[in-house]
Formats: structure tokens, sequence, C-alpha cells
């Protein structure tokens, strides 16, 4: 689609997106992430920028992805990195939308040195838990401000995708969540893939079908309902 085919009504919002893994650092060669394109992430900036938003765009670790034009982009590494740039960007923002995949947990001490092989079995890792910065968004209750967040979900022997994203929507309290269909029977993996499907929950208790289709076009459908929110 051209961007001049595009509504351009999220002129003059402010807009903060998440996108990428964070990666948690073991030794100062080594770090635990995860494997998130960023591509989700990207396609809501891009997206946003070309409805008239002023974009800032926090990204962790990503595939290698063109900066979408007329966005800002702050890198970051760790969770705490992207925690900062994110509450620091969403203090002025209408919209934050939480697409990264942030680890839950970080190594509890990082060594100051390359951890080496030696000659006998190696230590476990002992972990602890991430900030969630969602939770912070949601605590800071900025009047006017909307906070979106992200599920992937594969549901379970008793649990479908569905019921798994209205669960976690009303304990994260944001005003929306993105629910990803991972896995499960087709073996579709959204994090690799260029389409993503799911649904997109309101906390008003609204849900809305994304169907399989280009992680631009579920870009698209988000923001439909974040401007409409808005207005
Ligand atoms: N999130 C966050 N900070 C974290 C963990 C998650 O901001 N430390 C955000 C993600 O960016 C996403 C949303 O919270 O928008 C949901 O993430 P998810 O991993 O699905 O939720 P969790 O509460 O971590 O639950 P779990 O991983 O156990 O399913
Ligand atoms: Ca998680």
């Amino acid at each position: 689609e051209a961007p001049d085919a595009l509504p351009r009504d999220l002129q003059g919002r402010r807009v903060v997106v998440s996108a990428g893994g964070t990666a948690e650092p073991l030794d100062p060669v080594r770090t635990l992430g995860n494997r998130s394109s960023g591509r989700q992430g990207y396609a809501l900036a891009r997206v946003a920028a070309q409805r008239g938003a002023h974009v800032t765009l926090v990204a962790g670790s990503t595939a290698a992805l063109d900066p979408p034009a007329a966005v800002e982009v702050v890198r970051v590494g760790t969770t705490e990195e992207m925690r900062t740039a994110v509450l620091d960007a969403g203090k002025g923002a209408d919209v934050v939308v939480m697409a990264a995949a942030v680890a839950d947990f970080r190594p509890q001490s990082v060594a100051g040195f390359k951890i080496k092989k030696g000659d006998t079995e190696p230590d476990a890792i002992r972990l602890t838990r991430n900030p969630d910065i969602l939770a912070e968004l949601v605590a800071e209750r900025v009047p006017g401000r909307l906070v979106v967040g992200f599920a992937a979900e594969t549901g379970d022997a008793e649990n479908d995708v569905l019921s798994f994203g209205r669960a976690k929507l009303e304990r994260k309290g944001s005003d929306f969540l993105v629910v990803n269909a991972v896995g499960g029977r087709t073996g579709h993996n959204a994090f690799e893939s260029a389409d993503n499907e799911g649904w997109l929950l309101g906390a008003d208790g609204s849900s809305v079908q994304l169907p399989m289709g280009s992680k631009a076009a579920l870009a698209a459908r988000v923001w439909d309902a974040v401007a409409d929110r808005l207005a």
C-alpha cells in the first residue's frame, strides 16, 4: 500500500513502540536472549509514521532490519535499558505499544570476566526476575495515554489461545492486548514468520479477529483501533 493511500489519523500523535528481544549479559561475551525478529514492532512503527505519528522505536536485538523512515530509533540491549528508554519516551506519548519480547529473567550475577570451560561440570545459572515494563506503564496510569501489550500464546490441553489472551489482558490491565497464535496445530511460528494471526482484545471486552496476514496489515488493524479510541 502506498503511504499516500493511508489515513492520516495519527497526525500529531506521539507514539512509542518497543520491538525485538532484550538480551541479558552472563559475562562480557555472552547473553541470554530470545529469537524475536523485531519485525512486528518495526511494522507498527513504520505504519504509525506513515499515518502521521511522531514515532520513537525502542529496539532491542532484531534481525537485520532497515530502520523505518521518519522514525526516531533508540537501540537498547538489556531489559533495564529498554525500561529506561520506554518510560522516558513514554512520558509525553499518546500511546505506548510493547511489541518487544522482554526477557522475564536475567542472570542473578554477571561475571566480570569471560567464564572459562575448565575441566569440571559447569555451574547452574541462577536467574532473577526482570521488571515488567508493561505493568509499570499501566501502574503509572497517565491520563489519556493508551497502553498496548502483545502476547504470543500456543494454548495448551485445556485452554485455547483466546482464553489465555483474555486472562492475560485482565492480569496486565492494558487498554489493548494483541494475542498472536503461535505454534500449536498449524506449527506456525510468528517469531520467524513474515505473517501473523490472532486477536486484538480491548479492555472494554471487545475482540477483533486478526486474519493471517502481513505484519504491516496487523499493524494497520492495531492503529485503526488505537486511532478510534484516541479520537
Ligand atoms: N512485558 C514487559 N516486561 C516484561 C515482560 C513482558 O513489558 N518483563 C510485556 C511484553 O512486551 C508484552 C506483554 O508484556 O507486551 C506480555 O508479555 P508476555 O511475555 O506474554 O507476558 P508475561 O506476563 O511475561 O507472561 P508469560 O511470559 O508467563 O506468558
Ligand atoms: Ca514473558
